[in-house]
């Protein structure tokens, strides 16, 4: 029996790390099974749309969503890309084995601008825990709730202090992973 499709989420999948992480997860035998749906989340709509055809150029068949949305905008989190994801799940049914969550946008901004002028410029401050810190829970609760009616496996990868990517992993449900 072929394994079951995965849900995943990609933050920041516009370029670098997030865009190898929608490439990798899906190229490399064993993660995401062909038929896999994707939604991947950053500012940049036309560097996303870049994302998703390098993921069409290798060939495995997956369903890819684009969602523009400002992640240091704790609004747009909740009233964009949780429904959004929410709405995914809900419209799937049951067909996912696993649902995952890659936080992986984040910004260590201009830290000298930061240094200088955080204390004049709260918003700027803010902001950036949004991002970085605020954001990531929230995405993160939305995703727990979103997921619970139709799967039971949901893996979070998120940055550990030293903001690297992927060097925390939150399993929920999950038996320990092989890669
Ligand atoms: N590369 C490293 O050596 C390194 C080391 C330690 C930690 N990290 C962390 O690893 C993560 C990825 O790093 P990277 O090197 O791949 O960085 P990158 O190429 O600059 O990618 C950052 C991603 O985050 C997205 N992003 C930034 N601000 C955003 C916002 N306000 N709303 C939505 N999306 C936003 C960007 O997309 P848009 O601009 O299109 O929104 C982009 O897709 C970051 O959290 C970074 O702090 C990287």
């Amino acid at each position: 029996m072929s394994p079951k499709p995965w849900f995943v989420v990609i933050t920041g999948a516009s370029s670098g790390f997030g865009r190898a992480m929608a490439r990798g997860l899906l190229t490399r035998a064993g993660l995401a099974p062909a038929g896999s749906t994707f939604l991947l989340v950053a500012r940049s709509t036309e560097q996303l749309a870049q994302t998703k055809t390098l993921m069409e150029e290798s060939g495995i068949e997956a369903n890819v969503s684009l969602l523009s949305a400002d992640l240091s905008d704790l609004g747009a989190i909740s009233q964009k890309v949780v429904p959004r994801m929410a709405e995914m799940l809900a419209a799937a049914g049951d067909v996912f084995g696993r649902v995952m969550l890659v936080n992986n946008a984040g910004s260590l901004g201009n830290i000298s601008d930061r240094i200088d002028k955080a204390g004049a410029c709260p918003d700027t401050l803010q902001s950036y825990f949004n991002l970085n810190l605020t954001g990531v829970i929230t995405l993160t609760c939305g995703a727990l709730l979103s997921a619970e009616a139709s799967a039971d496996k949901l893996l979070v990868l998120l940055r550990d202090s030293k903001f690297e990517s992927g060097s925390h992993h939150d399993y929920y449900d999950l038996p320990e992973p092989t890669f």
